[in-house]
């Protein structure tokens, strides 16, 4: 059960990465008037099941730690920066919506969730460091 949670999070994280990789080529369009193709539904998609299984494995970590200790946040700087990162998601998300279901012309909202979601990828990568530790006190 230990295991759980770690493999949902790497996976969320590989999604995470690819949708990052798509939005790059809207970056290059939007910001540096380079002619590059965005593959926009595919995006959607991709970040959509990075930002929703993430949320849903960082609950999942919490519940798996309640079932076996029967106490939540005592993970130190994983769950700290899980709190964070749990915030980053939901401001990702209604971001990302926003954008998709509210088409227009836009620089300044596109920059705010390219720079949200970047930072959730960089910390759930420190994540992978102190989680890591964590497993080997288990
Ligand atoms: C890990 C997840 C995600 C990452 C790393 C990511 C990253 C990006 C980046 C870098 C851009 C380009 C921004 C710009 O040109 O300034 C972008 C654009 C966009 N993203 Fe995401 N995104 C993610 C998740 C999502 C989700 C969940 C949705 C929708 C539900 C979404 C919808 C969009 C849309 C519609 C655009 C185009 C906005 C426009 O050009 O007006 N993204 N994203
Ligand atoms: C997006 C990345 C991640 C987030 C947001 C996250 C968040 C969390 C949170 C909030 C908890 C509960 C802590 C508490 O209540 O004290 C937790 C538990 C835990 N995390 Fe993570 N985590 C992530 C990735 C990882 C990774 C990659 C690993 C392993 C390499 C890992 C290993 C663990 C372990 C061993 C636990 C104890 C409970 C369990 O195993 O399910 N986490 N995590």
């Amino acid at each position: 059960m230990i295991y759980l949670h770690p493999i949902f999070q790497l996976l969320a994280i590989c999604f995470g990465l690819y949708a990052l990789f798509l939005g790059i080529n809207r970056i290059k369009s939007l910001h540096f008037q380079k002619p590059v193709p965005f593959l926009w539904k595919r995006h959607v998609l991709v970040g959509s099941i990075a930002l929703i299984a993430m949320l849903l494995g960082t609950l999942g970590g919490s519940i798996i730690l309640f079932l076996l200790w029967g106490k939540v946040f005592v993970a130190g700087t994983h769950a700290k920066v899980g709190l964070v990162i749990l915030f980053l998601l939901i401001v990702g998300l209604i971001s990302g919506y926003i954008l998709h279901f509210h088409k227009k012309k836009r620089k300044f909202l596109p920059l705010l969730h390219a720079a949200n979601n970047l930072l959730i990828l960089l910390l759930a990568l420190w994540q992978i460091k102190t989680g890591w530790n964590l497993l080997a006190i288990f």
